[in-house]
């Protein structure tokens, strides 16, 4: 059990250091992204609007386990969080995620 428990915290690691280290992946790209899908309408990178700033939004998921997934849920899944990302690409997904992570 406990060995089980370790396996899957390496795991988590192993997933999240990758993860932290192509955060540089194409910020262009995610901005353009986040534009297209009209998000600035109620976010920008640092002043709050309607919703948080991309700033604050990394402050409080940044260094969490989940905190990427949560996130993409947001932007792609939630009920609650109307707006979603125009595109279905998993990459482009993953990148705007990372770029609102690495604010
Ligand atoms: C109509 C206004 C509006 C639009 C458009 C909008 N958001 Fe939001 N967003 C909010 C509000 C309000 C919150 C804070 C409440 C909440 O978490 O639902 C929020 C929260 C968030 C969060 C933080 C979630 C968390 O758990 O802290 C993220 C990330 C986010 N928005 C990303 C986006 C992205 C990306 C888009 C474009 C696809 C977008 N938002 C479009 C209003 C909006």
């Amino acid at each position: 059990m406990k060995t089980t428990l370790k396996i899957i915290v390496a795991g988590v690691f192993a997933c999240a250091v990758p993860l932290g280290m192509v955060h540089a992946a194409d910020d262009a790209a995610a901005a353009a992204e986040i534009k297209k899908s009209g998000c600035l309408t109620c976010h920008s990178v640092s002043a709050k609007k309607d919703g948080p700033s991309f700033k604050s939004i990394a402050e409080k998921h940044k260094g969490k386990a989940d905190g990427a997934d949560l996130v993409k849920t947001q932007i792609t899944a939630s009920k609650e969080h109307k707006q979603h990302l125009k595109t279905k690409d998993e990459a482009q997904v993953k990148n705007v995620v990372e770029y609102i992570l690495s604010r």
